[in-house]
């Protein structure tokens, strides 16, 4: 298994391309589905949780071709509206094809996901969303079987809580169901956005995408398209993080600077100093310690879960008390064990981390336990006194591109070791 060996201390400098978001990409993929003509996407990311989505596409009797992330996909017979558990297992998000398989063919038969590190994650919502558009819904053997031969309805959908996928999910179906739907207390993400965007380039009919309520009008058919995916904000955000943490001075380019707002001010709060230097592009500085500054992760355009903790590894290393609450998922604090292994000081308390700031923190060896936890303890050992080593790296593979390569380049000391 491969993992990461970092030496840390080397203040990072010049430019850190950011990719594709994968966040974008699986529902862009899943969306393919629902036209029977060729769709082409653009800045599809190289990332593991991308192959698995092709892979389950596959399954279902798409075609595709990728080409250093230009994707074609060709939906035109789908003869398994299927995904199965061995595909689900590695990736929860594999349950977005549920909507526009049984939008698309009456039917759609998807294991349900299980648990996850970060949380129960489980999809009800989804679930209750597409029965209030027709669909028959029986869960039997760890699968959700949606049926709809007549096809599906427009409704009127109110999410008890918001959700990104579930909102994603819903959106593929109503735009092929027979009249209006409205989907309310809709998630407002920029890639819930940006998937609208390519489903209207299919020639669907949508209002209020990027608003909490989303009016579709149900079409007989969509057509072929091509779409370029939006810049991936978590990349961009732990770009930002890393050159803070190490107080170097670099550009991260190909980013949406307003998709990390949330970040950017906190950075600044903090006494770093990003600040836009084009349209797609941030430079961050950061000279001597930063002060702790609290968050709350929230749903867009509030701080990003998949953020927090990127931000505790900062926190760890500033002055002062910071508490950082996290709202979204119930477990989500599973990088503290690890970060306190390098001499971070981190107490929790219910959904709430306790960071009291330390001089320095020291190189060792640690396990990553998700995607997003994998990043914090890059970005520790970045700062870290001498060597440290992260083990199953492969969590961090299923959503960064290249992204030792992309460290190294601007200085960082670190290599993959099989
Ligand atoms: C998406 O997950 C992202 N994944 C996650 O990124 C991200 O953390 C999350 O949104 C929140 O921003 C993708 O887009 C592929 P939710 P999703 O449904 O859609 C509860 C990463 O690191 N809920 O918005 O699965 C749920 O348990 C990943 O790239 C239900 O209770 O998240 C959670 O507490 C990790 N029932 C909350 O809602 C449901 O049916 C928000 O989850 C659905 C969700």
């Amino acid at each position: 298994m491969d993992k990461f060996k970092i030496v840390g201390g080397t203040p990072l400098s010049g430019e850190l391309p950011v990719s594709g978001a994968k966040n974008s990409a699986l529902p862009a993929l899943a969306a393919c589905l629902l036209s029977d003509e060729p769709v082409t996407l653009h800045r599809i990311p190289q990332v593991k949780d991308i192959g698995t989505m092709q892979t389950l596409l596959a399954h279902t009797g798409a075609r595709l071709s990728d080409t250093d992330g230009k994707v074609v996909v060709n939906a035109k017979s789908l003869d398994c509206p299927e995904a199965p558990y061995d595909v689900v297992k590695t990736m929860r998000a594999s349950s977005l094809v549920l909507g526009p398989l049984v939008a698309r063919t009456g039917r759609a038969r998807v294991s349900m996901p299980g648990g996850c590190a970060i949380g129960a994650r489980p999809i009800n919502l989804h679930v209750s969303a597409l029965e209030q558009l027709g669909a028959t819904i029986t869960q039997e053997s760890g699968y959700v079987e949606a049926k709809a031969p007549d096809g599906l309805r427009g409704g009127t959908i109110h999410f008890d809580r918001i959700t990104v996928t579930g909102t994603e999910d819903v959106l593929m179906a109503a735009v092929l169901a027979r009249g209006e739907t409205v989907i309310r207390n809709a998630a407002r993400e920029p890639e819930v956005q940006d998937l609208a965007n390519l489903l209207i380039k299919m020639g669907a009919k949508i209002e209020g995408a990027g608003t909490s309520m989303i009016k579709v009008q149900g079409v007989e058919r969509l057509h072929g398209t091509e779409h370029a995916i939006i810049p991936d904000r978590i990349e961009a955000g732990t770009f930002l993080l890393a050159v803070a943490i190490t107080q170097g001075d670099a550009v991260v380019t190909d980013c949406n600077p307003e998709h990390v707002a949330a970040l950017t001010i906190k950075m600044n709060q903090a006494g770093a100093d990003v600040e836009q230097v084009g349209p797609d592009a941030l430079r961050v500085r950061s000279s001597g310690k930063l002060r702790a500054v609290d968050i709350t992760t929230e749903e867009y355009p509030g701080f990003a879960t998949d953020l927090q903790a990127q931000y505790m590894a900062l926190m760890t290393v500033a002055s002062g008390i910071s508490f950082i609450t996290e709202t979204i998922f119930e477990n989500r604090f599973m990088h503290t064990q690890e970060l306190a292994r390098m001499g971070a000081n981190i107490r929790i308390e219910g959904r709430q981390a306790i960071v009291a700031g330390r001089e320095r923190l020291g190189g060792a060896q640690v396990i990553a336990s998700d995607l997003r936890a994998s990043a914090s303890l890059v970005l520790a050992a970045l700062v870290a006194q001498g060597e440290t080593v992260i083990d199953r790296v492969y969590h961090m593979d299923r959503g960064y591109e290249r992204i030792e390569q992309k460290l190294a380049a601007v200085g960082a000391q670190i290599q993959r070791v099989g």
